[in-house]
């Protein structure tokens, strides 16, 4: 599956160093040829031999090594690769990255690399949560980097925790993932997802239900079609899909802003439950308890992204997709929300208490089209994600 491919594998100075050599033989059965590259401080865990004799290439360990410049210089080595994958990578690895820095040989080939890279992190629970790998991790996603994991469990420190690198076998699907070859390959989608969270003051926000279940499924669904996806999400119950580009924020206005940043885009889809108001004037202190009794909440209507990207005169993805979350006459509401956003499609369900539908597992949409109403049957919102990308890809095609 993973035939003719060629890895450039990057192995960081961690103790997950060892599990690469795995990776590179879990790599291979499937077809790909794998390059490692060995950071400084890799080879305190693993050897240029054992990475040698795995992969059956030379390994590349120094920026300066004049012989190899002769034979491939570093440039040419980024490039020649498929797909650059990080494992593991780092709180350091993470940090130069998202700093730009070029300052080995690691480094130098991430920032000369021209093709997407997939990174497998691995650190101590501490250093994940830190704030600056997660703010090194929001860079990163945001320009685009690929990740997978790390799982939660016990850590070779004796800690347990998020920070443990991804079993070979997740990164391998990863990879293949990130290689698909499908019918939306080469074509970039936005999706947006989850809830917005609008403050009132700094400790409290407006929110709503939303869980982001659907968008993250139809974001993985066309990323499974080979899409390359932006994942515009606000904070969300369940993570994001492993290989598209996350980009988080919390606001109406910041995902406006995020999904305007994201395009050009092919197509988008707008699965989020944007609020529709935010405070007129949110607090700069929190709002406390005083002899006037409650305070009056004033708000201010929020920018309809969704009619916002739909009306662009330049521009345009050449399919927009919104959602309709209607509680009665469906098909009626939902018709006009097309007509008056300017969306290309509808996907229309009832939300009503009695469907189970709002949190749940299930779906049952129309999709509304100029064509018209299509109803499809009750099933999964995966099953769901996966018909809605199947016909992006034939309205692309
Ligand atoms: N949407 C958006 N920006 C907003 C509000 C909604 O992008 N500020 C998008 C949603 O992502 C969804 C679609 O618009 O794709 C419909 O959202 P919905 O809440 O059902 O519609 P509203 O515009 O709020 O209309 P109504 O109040 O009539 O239900």
């Amino acid at each position: 599956m993973l035939a003719g491919k060629r890895i450039l594998l990057i192995i960081g100075g961690g103790i997950a160093a060892f599990k690469s050599l795995d990776l590179i033989r879990r790599l291979r059965e499937r077809g790909a040829t794998v390059t490692p590259v060995l950071t400084r401080a890799a080879e305190e865990f693993v050897t240029p031999l054992s990475a040698s004799a795995l992969s059956a290439q030379k390994v590349y360990r120094d920026l300066f090594d004049l012989t190899d410049e002769a034979e491939m210089g570093h440039i040419e080595l980024s490039r020649a690769a498929d797909l650059v994958v990080v494992a593991p990578a780092t709180a350091d690895l993470m940090a130069k990255m998202a700093g730009g820095h070029a300052n080995d040989l690691a480094s130098t080939l991430l920032m000369a690399t021209d093709k997407r890279v997939l990174i497998a992190p691995a650190m101590n629970v501490r250093m994940w949560e830190h704030p600056a790998t997660q703010r090194n991790l929001a860079t990163l996603q945001g320009d685009g980097i690929l990740t997978v994991g790390p799982d939660e469990g016990d850590m070779a420190c004796g800690e347990y925790g998020p920070g443990r690198m991804a079993e070979p076998l997740a990164i391998v699907d990863a990879v293949s993932a990130a290689l698909q070859d499908g019918p939306l390959k080469g074509k970039h989608v936005l999706v947006t997802s989850g809830p917005t969270h609008e403050p009132i003051d700094p400790v409290r926000y407006i929110a709503n239900r939303s869980s982001g279940a659907q968008g993250t499924a139809i974001a993985r669904a066309l990323s499974a079609l080979g899409a390359e996806v932006s994942f515009v999400t606000g904070p969300a119950d369940v993570p994001p899909p492993d290989g598209v580009r996350v980009i988080k924020v919390q606001t109406a206005q910041q995902m406006l802003e995020a999904a305007k940043a994201a395009l050009p885009a092919d197509a988008a889809v707008f699965a989020a439950a944007v609020a529709d108001w935010r405070m007129a004037q949110a607090s700069d202190s929190k709002i406390k308890k005083g002899p006037d009794g409650a305070p009056a909440l004033t708000f201010a209507e929020n920018p309809d992204i969704l009619a916002t990207v739909s009306q662009m005169t330049k521009g345009r993805p050449k399919l927009v997709v919104g959602f309709a979350a209607e509680t009665d006459d469906v098909i009626a509401h939902a018709t006009a929300k097309r007509e008056r956003k300017g969306c290309d499609w509808i996907i229309a369900n009832d939300v009503s208490p009695e469907t189970g539908i709002m949190g749940g597992t299930e779906n049952a949409v129309t999709v509304i089209s100029a064509e018209g109403a299509d109803a499809w049957p009750r099933m999964s919102k995966d099953d769901v994600a996966r018909k809605i990308a199947a016909r992006i890809a034939e309205a692309l095609s």
